[in-house]
């Protein structure tokens, strides 16, 4: 007989997991994802990089190069730290949002999301509080949820968080007895909202966050990715001691290559290496290769220009296409990344109304999933980065019919709410992004 052959699809573990999976759960994304590589639905949902517009040859070539001249050292194991070389070129980058640093306090990274997981794995017991923006990104949510952190949402405006809001959400949690330890932030083209943190709200944020000893969290993945004025200098170019910095080459670059760093004060750079020893021992030597590679010898600031302008006629297209098909109706306007977000009239539940989305062939991520407290009903990230500016208008436009027939079947059971012409003037914006 062999063990565990019966095909039952109880679990058979139920009661051994340990305490802290009980806040896994299946992102909302995930599903979406699966959904959404049918090649009939327009998916406005995921935030996934053109990478269609890298130059494909010209990587395998450099791929073939480090194979040919570094090949053993390419696919042996390595610094636990991350390539000494790579490290360096990351302070370049760095540099083009304000950034000095020393390479010594870079940790390379399978991606910003591990350089996520190994920083709240340092830091959250159960328990401890992570300030985060309304909304957030919801990969993050799904890490501090991980490590039974407790999210408190701070209220953000079209300018990012409202500093008045974290001094108010600071005095709650400290009038609850909990730890504070976090304060987590994507000060540019945020994902979800698309919202970018003032240059003047900066400093105050951090002064706020330094007179109660939390540790600022600063993920920028998209703050070179800007369309019509550069980003604000990065906070940390404010502030060395109280902030971890992740950049990720996922978005400038290609996420394929799963390449993201930490730059962290000195003292958390050794426990963050210590902690990616235990977790992978070494981020892959030959991605790090690859891209150490393609910064030396190609004009990767060109390419950035050329991914700026690909996603600023997406959000262009994306933008006038919710003016022609869903007007007055409250979206927030990017000028850089990857993401608007919209707000449905209140009676609509983004969540519920999906099925029918994609029953009309359109694909979005419903506002719940970027909160851990059940916001974001009638909220919707629409993502513009991967589909074609005609693939956007005919996605907004399939949208607002979906949008259209569920208020039909709503009046019809409640025929208080207001016929969908005259929706224009009564969708007012989010309270938290008001
Ligand atoms: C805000 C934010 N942080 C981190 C990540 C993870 O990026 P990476 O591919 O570097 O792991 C993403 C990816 O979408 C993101 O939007």
């Amino acid at each position: 007989m062999v063990l565990g052959a019966g095909g039952t699809t109880l679990d058979d573990w139920h009661g051994h997991y340990a305490q802290r999976t009980s806040g896994l759960s299946a992102s909302e994304v995930r599903a979406l994802f699966a959904v959404a590589s049918r090649p009939e639905v327009v998916s406005l949902a995921g935030g996934m990089p053109a990478v269609s517009a890298l130059p494909l040859d010209s990587i395998t070539e450099t791929m073939n190069k480090v194979m040919r001249e570094q090949g053993a050292a390419a696919l042996q194991y390595g610094s636990g730290q991350g390539l000494p070389m790579l490290r360096e070129q990351i302070l370049e980058v760095c540099a083009l949002e304000g950034i000095e640093a020393s390479a010594n306090n870079i940790v390379i990274t399978t991606g910003s999301q591990q350089a996520l997981d190994l920083i709240t794995k340092l830091f959250i017991d159960d328990g401890d509080v992570v300030f985060a923006e309304s909304p957030s990104y919801l990969g993050a949510l799904g890490i501090f949820r991980s490590y039974q952190a407790d999210v408190r949402h701070v209220e953000t405006d079209e300018s990012g968080m409202i500093p008045e809001a974290l001094e108010e959400a600071i005095a709650v949690a400290r009038a609850d007895g909990k730890p504070m330890k976090f304060l987590y932030l994507i000060p540019n083209f945020q994902n979800p909202s698309g919202v970018t943190l003032s240059a003047e709200r900066r400093p105050r944020l951090i002064e706020i966050a330094k007179r109660h000893k939390i540790l600022i969290i600063e993920d920028n993945p998209y703050g070179l990715l800007w369309f019509d004025t550069p980003s604000p200098a990065a906070m940390r170019s404010i502030d060395e001691d109280g902030i971890v910095y992740l950049g990720s080459f996922s978005k400038m670059f290609a996420p394929g290559f799963r390449v993201g760093w930490a730059l962290a004060p000195h003292a958390i750079r050794e426990k963050l290496v210590l902690a990616a020893e235990s977790a992978i021992l070494c981020p892959s030597a030959l991605t790090q290769m690859v891209i150490s590679d393609y910064l030396a010898t190609s004009d990767w600031q060109a390419q950035i220009d050329v991914f700026r302008g690909l996603y600023r006629d997406r959000r262009d297209a994306m933008l006038s296409a919710l003016d022609e098909f869903l007007p007055g109706y409250h979206r927030t306007e990017p000028n850089g990344g990857f993401y608007v977000w919209l707000t449905l009239p209140e009676y609509l539940d983004s969540k519920a109304m999906l099925p029918r989305a994609v029953t009309e062939l359109v694909a979005y991520t419903p506002g719940t999933a970027f909160y851990t407290n059940g916001m974001g009903r009638s909220h919707i990230r629409l993502a513009f980065c991967y589909p074609t500016p005609e693939a956007i208008h005919e996605g907004v436009r399939r949208l607002s019919e979906v949008i259209r027939q569920e208020s039909e079947l709503i009046e019809t059971f409640h025929p208080k709410i207001p016929d969908i012409t005259q929706l224009s003037h009564v969708v007012s914006p989010p309270p938290d992004l008001a």
